[in-house]
C-alpha cells in the first residue's frame, strides 16, 4: 500500500507579533522565518514519521526548490513533483503571544495542476493505494472522480474552505477531517452534534473525524462514536498543528490499528507540535510522541 498525498507546497513567511495586525494598523515583527510549509507539505512530513511509502505530489516554481529538497531529506518520494513557470505558492503567517496564527495564502504553482498532470500521476497508483488531499490546490474535483473511478481510498481534508467544495461528492471519501467551523459549514448547521448526524445520515459510508481543538476531537462512523479529551500544553504556536494530527492519524488508520489508538496518537503529535514555532518544522518524530504518550498515562 502507498499513499500518495496531492497538495499544496509553500514557502511559509512567519512574523513573530505581539498582536495579530488590525485593519489600517501598522506593526513591527519581533522576527521573520522563511520555512517550508503547505498544508499538503506538512501532512505529507506528519505521514512519513510513522509511514514508509509515502509520495507527495504537487507543483513548485524555481523559487521552491528548496520544498522538494526538504521533502526527500524526510524520506518523502518526489517524483510526482513538477516544475511550474508559476511562483511557489506563498503564506504570509503571523504569529502572536499566545500562540494564534494568521495567514494570507498565495496559490501560485499550487494552482498548476492541469488534467493530463493528474493522470500521468494517478496512473502510478491502484485500488489498494491512499489518496489524501487537502483544499490548497487545483483540480480537486477531478482528482476526487479519478481516483475513485480507479478504487483508490480517498481521505479529504477540506480546508481552507471554499465554495468549491460544494461540488464535491463525499460519497467518495473514505476518510473526512474536519475542523468544528468546516463541519459545521459543509453541513449548514448550527452546532457540531448537528453536522455529525447531517454527515453520518447523508454519508452511511463515511468514517468522519471532527478536530475541536483544545477540547479534543470525535470520529464517528455507522458502528462507533469514539471521543478524545484534548490534551493540555503550553501553546507556542499553533500553525500547522491540524496537518500534524491529520498525517499521524491517517498513518495509524490505515494500517488498522484501533481507532481509540490513532485518535490518541494523533492527538499526542498534534499537541506537542503546538510547542514548537513554525508548520512542517515543529512536526515532532515517531519517539518524541511515544516519548510524550509514556508522560501521559
Ligand atoms: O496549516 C498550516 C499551513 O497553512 C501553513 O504551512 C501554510 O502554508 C498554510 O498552507
Amino acid at each position: 500500500m502507498k499513499i500518495l498525498n496531492f497538495g499544496s507546497l509553500n514557502i511559509d513567511i512567519f512574523f513573530r507579533v505581539e498582536n495579530i495586525v488590525k485593519p489600517g494598523e501598522t506593526i513591527s515583527a519581533k522576527s521573520i522565518e522563511k520555512r517550508p510549509g503547505g498544508k499538503g507539505l506538512n501532512q505529507s512530513v506528519a505521514l512519513s514519521k510513522s509511514f514508509e511509502n509515502v509520495y507527495h505530489a504537487g507543483s513548485v516554481g524555481d523559487d521552491g526548490i528548496f520544498l522538494v529538497d526538504y521533502l526527500k531529506s524526510e524520506n518523502i518520494n518526489t517524483k510526482y513533483i513538477k516544475k511550474s513557470d508559476k511562483l511557489t505558492g506563498n503564506a504570509i503567517i503571523q504569529v502572536d503571544d499566545k500562540g494564534e496564527n494568521s495567514i494570507v495564502l498565495y496559490k501560485g504553482a499550487n494552482f498548476d495542476n492541469d488534467k493530463k498532470f493528474i493522470d500521468e500521476v494517478l496512473n502510478d497508483f491502484s485500488k489498494d493505494d491512499i489518496l489524501l488531499l487537502q483544499n490548497e490546490i487545483s483540480s480537486m474535483k477531478y482528482l476526487i472522480d479519478k481516483a475513485y473511478e480507479k478504487g483508490m481510498k480517498i481521505v479529504l481534508n477540506p480546508s481552507p474552505i471554499t465554495d468549491e467544495i460544494k461540488e464535491f461528492d463525499f460519497n467518495k471519501i473514505d476518510l473526512l477531517l474536519v475542523n468544528e467551523i468546516e463541519a459545521k459549514n459543509i453541513a449548514n448547521k448550527n452546532s457540531v452534534d448537528e453536522s455529525i448526524d447531517y454527515f453520518t445520515t447523508t454519508y452511511p459510508n463515511i468514517n468522519l473525524i471532527v478536530t475541536l481543538g483544545s477540547k479534543g476531537s470525535i470520529f464517528v462512523n455507522k458502528n462507533e462514536k469514539i471521543k478524545q479529551e484534548g490534551i493540555k500544553v503550553q501553546s507556542v504556536d499553533s500553525t500547522g498543528a491540524g496537518d500534524t494530527f491529520t498525517g499521524f492519524f491517517v498513518s495509524y488508520f490505515y494500517q488498522g490499528k484501533n481507532v481509540r489508538d490513532c485518535l490518541k496518537f494523533a492527538s499526542l503529535a498534534s499537541a506537542l507540535s503546538v510547542t514548537k514555532s513554525g508548520a512542517s518544522i515543529s512536526i515532532p518524530s515517531l519517539c518524541d510522541v511515544k516519548e510524550f504518550e509514556r508522560k501521559n498515562v
